[in-house]
């Protein structure tokens, strides 16, 4: 039997109690990486997860951070070294979407996105960053509203758009270590965000590929399996897009 490839390795995925960061860490862990299954609210779907991953012979631990907070995004670090002694991939995958006029936004609102889309994934990077070593490999999770904003997602898309310089700038720097980094434009995916959509978005979504559906989080995971592998080693500072062709 081949060694899988991501024998050895440990995988962070924020956010993976449900939707894509749940399939990413189903996928990831099917590669061989032991699992950190990340959650904030959905304690029993990290446990799901975790227990899922262990049922197929994997390993995994799980453990709760609000990442708008550094200090909980330094607690889970420091738990992942203390249970694994390593960290070799990271995904950042967490994140959280609402929208409304430009006219009335609310603060609370953009204060919330900002801490989860932006400081987030940059808490999460700034820990990784001391850690990860050669083959080491960071995933961001953007999203098709950074370069096709709709009325109404403007915050939404600013913050993924901010992603994508996170990335271009991040794999420059971390390339020097021997880590790459990356970014994964899913366009719309169940499960995921747009099982809470507002009436009409699904099928909007699902005009907008040729392929006349939406995407499904299994796929967008099996994108983030190729960027995490070491089949992808001189993949960096780049933009996967995976949505169906659809510009929206
Ligand atoms: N699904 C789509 O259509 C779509 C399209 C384009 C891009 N994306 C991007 O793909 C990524 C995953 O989205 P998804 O569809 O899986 O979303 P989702 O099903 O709504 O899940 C959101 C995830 O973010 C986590 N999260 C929210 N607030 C958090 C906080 N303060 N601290 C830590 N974690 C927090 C949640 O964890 P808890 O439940 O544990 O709180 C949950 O795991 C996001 O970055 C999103 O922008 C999704």
């Amino acid at each position: 039997m081949n060694t899988p490839v991501l024998d050895g390795k440990v995988a962070l995925i924020t956010g993976s109690g449900r939707g894509i960061g749940r399939e990413i860490a189903l996928r990831l862990a099917r590669d061989g990486a032991r699992i950190v299954v990340h959650f904030s609210g959905s304690e029993a779907g990290a446990t799901e997860t975790a227990e899922a991953i262990r049922g197929n012979g994997g390993e995994a631990m799980t453990f709760r951070a609000d990442i708008s907070k550094r200090s909980e995004v330094r607690a889970l670090f420091a738990a992942i070294d203390a249970q694994f002694g390593r960290i070799d991939i990271v995904v950042n995958s967490a994140g959280v979407s609402t929208g409304g006029p430009l006219a009335d936004f609310d603060e609370e609102h953009l204060e919330w996105m900002l801490g989860v889309n932006l400081r987030g994934p940059l808490y999460v990077a700034s820990e990784a960053a001391k850690r990860l070593g050669e083959g080491g490999r960071v995933i961001n999770l953007s999203s098709t509203l950074a370069d096709f904003p709709m009325a109404g997602s403007g915050i939404y898309s600013a913050t993924k758009s901010a992603v994508k310089s996170f990335t271009e700038s991040w794999a420059k720097e971390l390339g020097k270590q021997g880590v790459t980094v990356n970014t994964v434009i899913p366009g719309a995916t169940a499960p995921g965000m747009m099982d809470n959509s507002p009436p009409g978005a699904r099928e909007f979504f699902e005009k907008a590929s040729p392929f006349g559906r939406i995407g499904t989080a299994g796929e967008i995971a099996e994108v983030v399996a190729f960027l995490a592998s070491p089949q992808a080693s001189w993949v960096s500072g780049a933009h996967i897009l995976a949505s169906g062709a659809a510009n929206a």
